[in-house]
């Protein structure tokens, strides 16, 4: 039996790419450049299999192509809201994701995020590079502890469980969260994390507040001007999710007045293309888009999204369906 013809959009990690070229009869992507629509449409109809990734926008208007010979995207990552799933299901495709593995990477910068704004790392990094630090002197660079402080989650999945351990028994962080889905009781408590009944109760009472929600049409904005007014002073946002959940321009104003003390960022609206007037704030540290960026997570993402492609082609319901 022929082997299945694959895409994949990126360089992936060279034991995976090894992988691929076992398995499948793959096309790699030396050039390591984001396909174009026009691109995605092609390989939508010449390839059995995309595997695509956060840099590749698929909405109804590229999947709807004809002829379709793709039949399953083995999407590279967790995400997938750049995959209209809704219109992807409608024409027979099948969807995959990568949860799991990343989980503890993506808490990691997330704590990493939080620390760094916490205390002004980013800017302390900045002054020794740029040949600035005149020395050690009491007030200098002085931020704000963590430990004991309450940690809001919004959102309350894998990876913001991740952070919630991390933070609640490593930093005693007391851990609030906001999620329309909880878990069981014990599993809070085992994590130090009680429930609030809304986003805006998070946002009140939290020091440091911690996005874990998907990216979605409802999720966009989810923290705007309104929401941004109602975190304390002295609180700082950090986000992993995805960048549209946070109204961009909204926080650049919050950040300028001082209206919250910080943010740690790790995605952004249009990326990589971020608003520039994030640049000139003290009080942002900005990362880019490193929460899965280890190693041993991004083999074990590709090793994933073959063992959903896997088992697709042999007729299984792969592991991580979405849709
Ligand atoms: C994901 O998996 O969705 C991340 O954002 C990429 O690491």
């Amino acid at each position: 039996m022929s082997k299945p013809k694959v895409l994949v959009t990126r360089r992936w990690p060279a034991p995976v790419e090894a992988r691929l070229q076992e398995l499948f009869d793959v096309t790699l992507d030396e050039a390591d450049q984001p396909l174009g629509p026009q691109q995605l449409q092609e390989a939508l109809r010449s390839y059995d299999c995309v595997m695509p990734t956060v840099t590749d926008p698929l909405p109804a208007e590229v999947l709807q192509v004809e002829p379709l010979r793709t039949k399953i995207l083995g999407n590279f990552g967790v995400g997938y809201n750049h995959i209209d799933v809704e219109s992807a299901k409608a024409l027979g495709l099948t969807v995959t994701n990568t949860p799991d593995v990343l989980t503890d990477c993506t808490a990691d910068i997330a704590m990493t995020l939080m620390l760094m704004v916490a205390r002004r790392a980013g800017e302390g990094e900045r002054q020794v590079r740029a040949g600035q630090w005149s020395g050690w002197r009491p007030t200098h660079l002085l931020g704000t502890k963590v430990v004991g402080k309450t940690l809001g989650l919004i959102g309350f999945g894998r990876i913001a469980r991740a952070m919630a351990k991390k933070a609640h028994h490593g930093f005693d962080m007391p851990v609030i969260f906001y999620d329309p889905y909880p878990p069981a009781d014990d599993l809070c408590q085992a994590l130090g994390a009680s429930r609030r009944g809304s986003v805006e109760e998070v946002l009140q009472q939290a020091d440091f507040v911690a996005l874990h929600c998907p990216g979605s049409k409802e999720n966009r904005h989810l923290i705007n001007a309104e929401r941004l007014a109602l975190m304390k002073p002295g609180a700082y946002l950090i986000n992993t999710a995805r960048g549209d959940v946070v109204d961009n321009e909204a926080l650049i104003q919050a950040l300028k007045n001082k209206a919250i003390a910080g943010a740690g960022l790790d995605v952004y609206e249009g990326e990589p293309r971020l608003n520039p007037s994030f640049l000139e704030l003290e009080n942002a540290v900005l990362l880019p888009h490193l929460g899965s960026a280890t190693e041993e997570t991004r083999i074990a993402m590709g090793m994933r999204v073959i063992e959903n492609v896997t088992a697709f082609f042999a007729g299984q319901t792969p592991r991580d369906k979405v849709v």
